[in-house]
C-alpha cells in the first residue's frame, strides 16, 4: 500500500481518528508528525471508545508499529499516562511504539505560561488554546532553548531541567502567575525519563529503513489546515505545521516518497477556540448541529462552534495540501436538516471572492454566499454502500466534489468502523504519483 498523509482540511476534529483507524489495516507504520496532546482523536470500536491525544491511533491495532515523530511536542507525563491507559485496556505498547529522540518536550512551565497568557490577554487577543503548553514549547524549540526526548538519555538531564525551571519561575513570578515546584518536578520528570527511555529511538532512520524495505507508512495529521501556523487564520492557530508538508518536516520522510494525500472533511464545519469562522451559525441551527453531531471537544470538553460547509476553505485546503481524495465524515449528522447550505464565496465590502484572505481582520468581516440544498430527511447510518444513499445525499456529495475539484473516496455515516462507505474506484485510483 502507498505511503499516505492524512490531514484535517478544516479547523480540526474532522473525524481524523476514525478514518486513520480504517486506513491502518492497509499500512505498516502510523506516525504522528506535529502537534501534541492538544489533539483528541476518537476511535470507536464496538462498544469501546478511545480518545487518543499523543499516541498514534494505529496503536489500537496490535501488529502495527507507531511513531511519535520529531515534529511533535511531548508532555511525557501525559504520554506515559496514555500508554498506561491503553495497556490497561489490553493493548501492547512495548516494541510497537517509538518516540523520536529529536522531539521537543513540554514541561509544566510551558503550560503555566500558556494558561497565564490566555488568562491575561485582552478578550479579542485570546486564542482559546487548549492550555496544554503547546505554543510556549514550540517557541522554545524555535528559540533553541528547548529540551528534547534525546536529552532524557543524558546524565545531566535533571540539572538542565532544574536550570530551566528556575529561569521560567523567575518569568512566571514577574507575571504574577503560579510557579512550578522545582524539586518535585525534577523528581517526577527524572522518574518519567527512566520509564520512557526504552521507547526513545532515532525514528528518522527507523522510518526510512521501513520505507526502503517496502513497508508502508500512514501519517496521522492532527488539528487542521485552518489551524496551521502558516496556512491557518493566524494568530488564531496552533503552533505547528498541520498541513501535508508537515508530514515531511515533522515525520522524516522525503516529499518524493509520499504517494497520496487524503483530506478529511466534515459534512459541515466546526471550530473550537477563538478566531474567524465565516459560516458559523450562532443560533438554533448551529445548536441543532452541535446536538446531532455531539460537537464537544475531545480534549477540553468545550462546546464546538458549528456552521455550514465552507467550500472556500475546502478548496484552499485541497490546494495547499495537494489533496488526492476526501474522506467525508458525519454525513449522518445532516440527516434531519431541512435545508443544507454550502458556502461558495465570501462577500466583503461589496465584492465577492472565493479565496481565503490572509488578514483575519478581513476574514472576520466576510459574509458567506450560500448555495442551498433540500435535505434528504432519511437516516443514513445503516447504509453500507454508496449506491444506497438517498439521492439528495448523493447530490450533496457530488456537488462537494464538483466545487472542491476533489473526489470523495470514503464516506462516514456514524462513529463506528461499520459506519463507513468506501468508493473503491476512487480510493484505489492512481493519483499519478504512486510509482
Ligand atoms: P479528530 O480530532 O479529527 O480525530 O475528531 P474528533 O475525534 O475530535 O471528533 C470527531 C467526533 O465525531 C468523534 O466523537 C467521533 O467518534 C465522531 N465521528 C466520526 N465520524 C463520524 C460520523 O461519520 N458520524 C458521527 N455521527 N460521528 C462521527
Ligand atoms: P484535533 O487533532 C480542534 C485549537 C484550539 C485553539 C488553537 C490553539 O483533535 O483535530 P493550542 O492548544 O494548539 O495552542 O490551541 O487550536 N486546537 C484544536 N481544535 N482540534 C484539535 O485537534 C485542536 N488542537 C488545537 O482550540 O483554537
Ligand atoms: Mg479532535
Amino acid at each position: 500500500m502507498a505511503n499516505t498523509v492524512l490531514i484535517g482540511a478544516q479547523w480540526g476534529d474532522e473525524g481524523k481518528g476514525k478514518i486513520i483507524d480504517l486506513l491502518t489495516e492497509d499500512h505498516d507504520w502510523i506516525i504522528r508528525y506535529q502537534g501534541g496532546h492538544n489533539a483528541g482523536h476518537t476511535v470507536e470500536i464496538g462498544d469501546q471508545r478511545y480518545v487518543l491525544h499523543l499516541l498514534p491511533s494505529g496503536i489500537l491495532h496490535e501488529g502495527k508499529k507507531c511513531i511519535i515523530g520529531h515534529g511533535v511536542v511531548i508532555d511525557i507525563l501525559s504520554l506515559l499516562s496514555e500508554m498506561d491507559e491503553v495497556v490497561g485496556r489490553g493493548l501492547t505498547v512495548e516494541g510497537r511504539l517509538f518516540v523520536s529522540d529529536r522531539a521537543h518536550l513540554i514541561f509544566p512551565y510551558h503550560r503555566l505560561l500558556d494558561e497565564n497568557r490566555e488568562f491575561t490577554a485582552a478578550t479579542k487577543d485570546k486564542i482559546g488554546t487548549t492550555k496544554r503548553g503547546i505554543g510556549p514549547a514550540y517557541a522554545d524549540k524555535s528559540s533553541r532553548t528547548g529540551l528534547r526526548a534525546g536529552d532524557l538519555l543524558e546524565a545531566d538531564f535533571p540539572d538542565r531541567l532544574r536550570r530551566r525551571i528556575q529561569d521560567y519561575n523567575r518569568q512566571l513570578e514577574i507575571l504574577g502567575a503560579d510557579i512550578a515546584d522545582e524539586d518535585e518536578l525534577v523528581r517526577q520528570y527524572t522518574e518519567a525519563a527512566r520509564r520512557l527511555k526504552p521507547y526513545i529511538a532515532d525514528t528518522i532512520s527507523l522510518l526510512n529503513k521501513a520505507a526502503d524495505s517496502g513497508e508502508s507508512i500512514l501519517f496521522e495529521g492532527a488539528q487542521g489546515t485552518m489551524l496551521d501556523i502558516d496556512y491557518g487564520t493566524y494568530p488564531f492557530v496552533t503552533s505547528s505545521s498541520a498541513t501535508a508538508g508537515g508530514a515531511c518536516t515533522g515525520g522524516g520522510l522525503a516529499p518524493r516518497r509520499v504517494d497520496r494525500v487524503l483530506g478529511v472533511i466534515k459534512a459541515y464545519a466546526t471550530r473550537v477556540g477563538e478566531g474567524p469562522f465565516p459560516t458559523e451559525l450562532d443560533n438554533s441551527e448551529g445548536a441543532a448541529l452541535r446536538n446531532a453531531g455531539n460537537e464537544y471537544g475531545a480534549t477540553t470538553g468545550r462546546p464546538r462552534r458549528c456552521g455550514w460547509f465552507d467550500n472556500v476553505v475546502a478548496r484552499y485546503s485541497a490546494m495547499v495540501n495537494g489533496v488526492d481524495a476526501w474522506a467525508l465524515t458525519k454525513l449522518d449528522v445532516l440527516d434531519e436538516v431541512d435545508i443544507i447550505k454550502i458556502c461558495v464565496g465570501y462577500k466583503y465590502e461589496g465584492k465577492t471572492f472565493d479565496v481565503v484572505p490572509a488578514r483575519v481582520r478581513i476574514l472576520e468581516k466576510c459574509t458567506p454566499v450560500y448555495e442551498s440544498f433540500e435535505g434528504w430527511k432519511t437516516p443514513t447510518s445503516g447504509v453500507t454502500s454508496y449506491g444506497d444513499l438517498p439521492e439528495r445525499a448523493k447530490a450533496y456529495i457530488e456537488r462537494l466534489e464538483a466545487l472542491t475539484g476533489v473526489p470523495v473516496a470514503m464516506i462516514s455515516v456514524g462513529p463506528g468502523r461499520e459506519h463507513s462507505l468506501v468508493r473503491e474506484e476512487v480510493a484505489t485510483a492512481d493519483h499519478g504519483r504512486a510509482s
